[in-house]
């Protein structure tokens, strides 16, 4: 990435600003926020991260209220968890209608934050309800595993499948040099810099390995896996895989009537499921998780496996068309 591009910028926007300055757009940055203003042919937009001034602001709406979005989804008849909205304590008997084990999530959240899965009964659902201040959604636990789609436009544009930081062995080095030699991937570099994040050790890490029966300075075996944290998110050091070209058509026209149905042109669907080729409809305990409004974009430029996809220049490309029937 060329060094004049402000460093307070993350990653999407970043590749935003790249794209745009290839194709002769003028970038205008407002220091300490991921807002840029491009000028094109005597027009003018914004975008921040990964959204552009053409988003709708109902669709962010409807990505900003879980609740919501499960109203959309169901209209879109895409699959999704069983769930119920709780406000207040009374309203927890509605509990009775799901599925144990459950998850609870702010109606609000992003990032995971207050998220706690795998609620066994209606005792701890009521203890994790009362331990916050927020209406939460409750739903029953999807199975598989988790992929993020971005469709742009309304078309199916890639999916990734996000790893959580790992190291495999070699029957030689140990854990700790494995996570150095992995850090020194010309990509990994500090927070959201890199196209990759460095792997951190610290105490959730150690953590994870003893839950393992692993310390910093054991020697896996050959091709043997160790997974050193929970969160599959890139900046605690995860990796993505690109599964673009394994997506049915049958799964991509969902994804594709999810985004039209939820008003978003540059949308994230977070699925779990079993694998993305046979229909996620006949899937056993398969669905959409969420919706996000301003998906990241590393992952699909930069994917430790697979093809890359230019999701940034393909977002610049259909903001242009936007900007010219302004
Ligand atoms: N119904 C569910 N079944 C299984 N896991 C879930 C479910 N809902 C959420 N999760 C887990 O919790 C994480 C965070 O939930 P999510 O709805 O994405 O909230 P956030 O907006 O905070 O990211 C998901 O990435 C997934 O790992
Ligand atoms: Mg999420």
């Amino acid at each position: 990435m060329p060094t004049s591009i402000p460093n307070y910028l993350d990653a999407s926007s970043q590749l935003l600003y790249a794209a745009a300055i290839e194709r002769g757009i003028t970038c205008e940055t407002f220091p300490e926020t991921q807002v840029i203003k491009m000028s094109y042919q005597g027009k003018s937009w914004y975008t921040a991260g990964s959204r552009t001034s053409f988003q709708s602001a109902i669709g962010q709406t409807i990505a900003d209220n879980k609740a919501l979005t499960k109203v959309f989804l169901k209209t879109a008849q895409a699959p999704t968890a069983e769930s119920v909205l709780v406000t207040d304590e009374n309203q927890l008997m509605e509990l009775k209608k799901l599925h144990f084990p459950l998850v609870m999530k702010p109606q609000r959240g992003a990032h995971g934050v207050g998220v706690i899965v795998g609620l066994a009964d209606f005792a701890a659902a009521r203890t994790a309800f009362l331990n916050q201040t927020n209406p939460v959604i409750f739903e029953e636990l999807l199975q598989g595993t988790e992929f993020r789609i971005v469709c742009i436009n309304f078309k199916f544009a890639a999916a990734a499948l996000r790893q959580p930081a790992q190291v495999t062995g070699d029957g030689q080095h140990t854990i700790a040099e494995l996570i150095e030699l992995k850090n020194q991937h010309p990509w990994r570099d500090e927070g959201h810099r890199g196209k990759l994040s460095l792997i951190k050790i610290d105490e959730i890490l150690i953590q994870n390995l003893a839950q393992q029966q692993l310390v910093l300075t054991s020697r896996p075996a050959e091709k043997q896996v160790v997974i050193l944290r929970q969160t599959a998110n890139l900046s605690t050091g995860g990796e993505a895989w690109d599964l673009t070209d394994q997506v049915s058509p049958v799964n991509q026209r969902l994804f594709e009537t999810i985004a039209q149905t939820c008003d978003l042109n540059v949308i994230g669907i977070d699925v779990m499921c079993q694998n993305l080729t046979d229909p996620i409809a006949h899937q056993p305990k398969a669905g959409i998780i969420e919706i996000n409004k301003s998906p990241g974009l590393r992952m699909h430029h930069f994917p430790v496996q697979g093809r890359t996809h230019d999701l940034a220049g393909q977002i610049i490309d259909f903001a242009i068309k936007e900007a010219i029937k302004l």
